[in-house]
């Protein structure tokens, strides 16, 4: 067919009634009428297809025009005025980390614990000095901290200011401020400097708590855990301790809790073990006491610390850890 053979074709169908849309898709889509035609051109000998090619390039643009204009113009029914459509309106949510965040206060808050914040650049006094973390301890190393250039440089070489490696820097803060008894929770945002790939990011968050009360002691921080596995994933749902190391905490130990997605039967997410790694916890520290202005003689306090990116991740189906820094509103929008 040529060009103007279709462009009759298709004005009589136009008047007849026939639908836009579709006839847009017959004429301009993938394999219409016309595309198929301006495809066939090349095999035309150079006179001829320079003139064919023109008319067909008319034609399209004023069927694109003419099928545009048709779909454009969608009528209102009969009584309906424009006043009366009403528009989809969208209204903004918390994001879904802040809203896991929020949930993990409220459980606490239930147990009797202040909330509190802290600064997210700090210095290497209270992010490692002041909690008992010597110079030559491995999480000192360059390559897990994000060291501040601006600040002044001391005697190892080392910045004065970081972006806070753990939320473990308030326990000191906390402390200088007031005296105990204390039961207080700091979650927050920290930064290392490490690869990233779909379960890591050089920025996450921990959840931390500290109890410095007389009589304070590693069953009340069990019993604690406990409540906590049992509010967030349900009845049955334990915490457990094994043996580990921290420099602030003695003893210390690293916490699990019964696996969020198989609730403890085994799976492949928790390596069918039916528990999850979730973080450290411990007595704290006679040297970091000391920090705090207390006597170790008098006082004593547990803590515990954790990150809960994963937990999130898991209990919502989250498959990549990306997803909760892209700002993707097709991602967002669906919690
Ligand atoms: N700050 C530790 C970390 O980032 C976690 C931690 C362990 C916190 C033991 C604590 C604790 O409060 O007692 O790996």
């Amino acid at each position: 067919m040529t060009a103007g053979e279709l462009h009759s074709e298709a004005l009589a169908a136009l008047e007849a009634g026939s639908d836009k849309i579709s006839l847009r898709q017959q004429y301009l889509g993938r394999s219409g009428k016309l595309t198929e035609l301006l495809r066939s051109l090349k095999n035309l000998p150079e006179a001829a297809r320079r003139q064919a090619g023109a008319e067909a390039n008319a034609l399209r643009a004023e069927l694109e025009a003419l099928f545009a204009e048709q779909t454009a113009e969608v009528p209102l029914e009969a009584g309906w005025s424009e006043q009366s459509v009403v528009w989809p309106t969208m209204t903004g949510h918390l994001h879904p980390e802040t809203q896991f965040m929020r949930r993990l206060i409220s459980i606490f808050q239930s147990l009797g614990y202040e909330y509190a914040s802290g600064p997210e650049i700090e210095t290497v006094e209270y992010n490692f000095d002041r909690l008992n973390v010597p110079r030559d301890h491995p999480a000192r190393d360059i390559q897990d901290t994000f060291y501040l250039t601006s600040a002044e440089r001391n005697e190892t070489g080392e910045t004065e200011l970081v972006m806070r490696t753990q939320v473990t820097d308030m326990q000191i803060r906390l402390l200088e401020n007031r005296r105990p008894p204390l039961r207080v929770m700091y979650p927050g945002r920290v930064f290392r400097n490490e690869a990233t790939d779909a379960r890591h990011l050089s920025s996450f968050f921990q959840f931390e708590a500290l109890v410095i009360e007389p009589g304070a002691n590693l069953r009340q921080l069990l019993w604690t855990l406990n409540q906590f596995a049992e509010q967030l994933i349900g009845r049955g749902a334990k915490a457990r301790f094994r043996p580990s190391f921290f420099p602030f905490t003695e003893p210390s130990v690293e916490v699990d809790i019964t696996c969020l997605l198989c609730q403890g039967k085994g799976c492949r997410v928790c390596a069918h073990t039916g528990w999850l790694e979730s973080g450290g916890a411990g007595m704290v520290h006679p040297n970091v006491l000391r920090e705090m202005q207390l006597d170790p003689a008098e006082h004593v306090g547990y803590a515990f610390g954790m990150g809960f990116d994963r937990l999130l991740m898991l209990s919502t189906d989250i498959p990549d850890i990306r997803l909760l820094v892209e700002n993707d509103i097709r991602f967002l929008s669906q919690f």
